[in-house]
């Protein structure tokens, strides 16, 4: 927060309490609310708050110089954090690393603010997800998605612009429902899939559509010229490519086909097209619920008060959809109520 006429930094109107510290501390932080102020020629003063899921802490430090590249939602590291350090309005540090290198080991969605999503429980439950994932999956996943802005379009946008999960976050909810609904598969198969690949599976199918959406500067969802050339398939197939290419990421050929494989190939797709047909068991299970989250959010949405009875048209959908409505507890169904609207 700045003076009106000086730039110099309001501290009063930024103070965060000394705070107990867990420990170990968090080694991954999303950069938030960064600002600085040049003192004089050679000191400039920044300030900045550190949010981690376990721990978010406001910090200050000095440089000689900017620093060009911090911005919000840069994924950072304090350096010289030490408890006992805390001028009364923040924890004075001796300076930030710039995590450039994604790393197997870190969970991105122990680094999501509120600002990018509210609902906190998706956030915990695509945390459990990541702590699932094997650590060249994770790996591979975290190296996609170690670029701030595009993780923040991933977790802020949604999955269709009028049909199912059209709404800020969308996008997240639905991958990570496909995901959960994915590993509750492993859980029945244990011979046959592995929770790791399917996981990711999940949560990488509509990733693409991350940079498929933009906001409109009149507040709507608009399709961006990806969108509309490539289209978001092609969008997550160039992801996976380069991030495995450029980071290292130690996933075997196998893995590698199976993974695009899943994410590329149709059911009942025409010869002509050059699509690939399915033939992995995780590309069924996929599709099917893939389209189950879709169908369950649009029903979710049009469905009438009391879930019972005719609910409301859309024009993605070509009949109405009915509702039978749902017994209270305890009395075996007998009492179902309905009502045509
Ligand atoms: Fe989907």
């Amino acid at each position: 927060m700045s003076h009106p006429q000086t730039n110099i930094i309001n501290f009063s109107a930024v103070a965060a309490q000394a705070q107990v510290l867990p420990s170990p501390m968090p080694t991954l932080f999303r950069l938030l609310n960064v600002t600085h102020h040049q003192v004089k020629a050679t000191h400039c003063q920044y300030s900045a708050t550190l949010y981690n899921e376990a721990c978010t802490i406001r910090v200050c430090w000095s440089r000689y110089r900017p620093d060009s590249r911090l911005k919000d939602g840069l994924l950072v590291s304090p350096r010289g954090l030490e408890p006992s350090n805390h001028s009364g309005w923040a924890y004075k540090i001796s300076g930030l690393s710039v995590r450039t290198m994604p790393s197997p080991d870190e969970n991105l969605f122990h680094t999501i603010p509120a600002s990018w999503v509210d609902d906190r429980e998706v956030v915990q439950q695509a945390a459990a997800l990541s702590d699932a994932l094997s650590k060249p999956y994770r790996h591979l996943f975290n190296a996609i998605f170690w670029d701030g802005e595009r993780f923040r379009r991933f977790c802020i946008g949604p999955s269709s612009m009028q049909n199912h999960h059209a709404e800020i976050n969308g996008n997240l909810r639905h991958c990570v429902e496909t995901a959960r609904r994915l590993q509750r598969d492993c859980a029945d198969l244990t011979d046959l899939l592995d929770p790791g690949f399917c996981i990711l599976l999940g949560l990488l199918h509509d990733a693409g559509k991350a940079d498929e959406y933009q906001l409109s500067s009149n507040g709507q969802w608009i399709m961006t010229d990806r969108g509309s050339l490539l289209g978001h398939k092609v969008t997550i197939t160039e992801w996976i490519a380069i991030a495995k290419d450029v980071y290292g990421v130690d996933l075997t050929e196998g893995s590698y086909l199976a993974l695009q494989h899943c994410l590329n190939s149709a059911q009942n797709a025409p010869q002509w097209l050059g699509v690939r047909e399915s033939v992995m068991l995780e590309a069924f299970l996929l599709s099917g619920h893939d389209r189950t989250s879709g169908k369950l959010d649009m029903f979710r949405r049009l469905a009438p008060p009391a879930n019972s009875g005719w609910g409301c048209r859309h024009v993605h959908m070509k009949y109405r959809p009915y509702f039978v409505g749902v017994a209270p507890a305890g009395n075996g169904g007998q009492s179902l109520q309905t009502s045509n609207q």
